[in-house]
């Protein structure tokens, strides 16, 4: 992956907001995701939850790191917090594990949804949770695939008291911010960011194509609210 200028902008027949949406996200709310965790992640997850007690500090979870240059960035602004760098791909993971890590910083190769669940079954709770540039998964048939219309979407909104997506489709930060209202009844704010410094290796790519870019932010703990099972 390369930071030039000439990514493809996401391109979808959908111009507004998924149909399905809130049937999907509340038949969800109603229903207990069956399948098991992946051993990987169970162990990532073991790892995570031992060093953060041995050393405890506020939690900041960045899923979805990719080689992790948000990660950095937030130890490097963070330098009071653990700063958990979470992907599913191996080869991402240890593109990053092969810098200088800094102290406050661990990578684990780890499916997110999992993770997150585990998380929220263990009440590990993170002060912010960042999101940044998730596959958009622009087909109207692949609804199911985007982080909001998970089964695990209720878990990511038990572990953490502050969220923050970005994404360049502006559709996919709409949805999200309707799944979360559909969910909690509360409303986050969604704004059109103009980053002076890219966070992300994805965002420097995409400032450098020009594209407009969106923000979700909420406050996010669910604490007591039920979780479908
Ligand atoms: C579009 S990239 C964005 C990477 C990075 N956040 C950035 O902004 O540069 C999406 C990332 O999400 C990761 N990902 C997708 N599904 C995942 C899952 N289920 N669990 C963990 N990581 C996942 C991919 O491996 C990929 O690195």
């Amino acid at each position: 992956m390369t930071a030039d200028g000439n990514s493809r902008p996401v391109f979808s027949k959908q111009s507004m907001i998924h149909d399905h949406l809130e049937s999907v996200v509340k038949r969800h709310l109603r229903s207990y995701y069956l399948k098991p965790p992946f051993e990987h992640t169970k162990l990532a997850f073991m790892r995570v939850s031992e060093l953060t007690s041995v050393q405890q500090k506020p939690l900041i979870l960045d899923s979805g790191c990719g080689t992790g240059e948000s990660s950095f960035h937030l130890a490097a602004s963070h330098p009071d917090h653990w700063i958990i760098g979470v992907d599913k791909s191996a080869v991402r993971i240890d593109k990053a594990i092969n810098k200088k890590i800094p102290d406050n910083l661990l990578f684990i190769r780890a499916d997110q949804f999992d993770f997150w669940r585990l998380a929220a079954d263990a009440n590990l709770v993170f002060e912010s949770h960042f999101l940044f540039y998730p596959n958009p998964w622009p087909k109207k048939s692949h609804l199911m695939r985007r982080i909001h219309a998970h089964p695990a979407f209720k878990d990511l909104l038990h572990i953490s008291h502050n969220l923050v997506l970005r994404s360049n489709w502006r559709i996919y930060v709409e949805e999200f911010a309707a799944a979360f209202e559909f969910v909690t009844g509360s409303v986050g704010e969604m704004t059109q960011i103009h980053p002076q410094v890219a966070v992300s290796l994805f965002e420097k790519k995409f400032l450098a194509s020009g594209f407009d870019l969106y923000e979700f932010r909420c406050c996010s703990k669910m604490q007591g609210c039920e979780r479908g099972h």
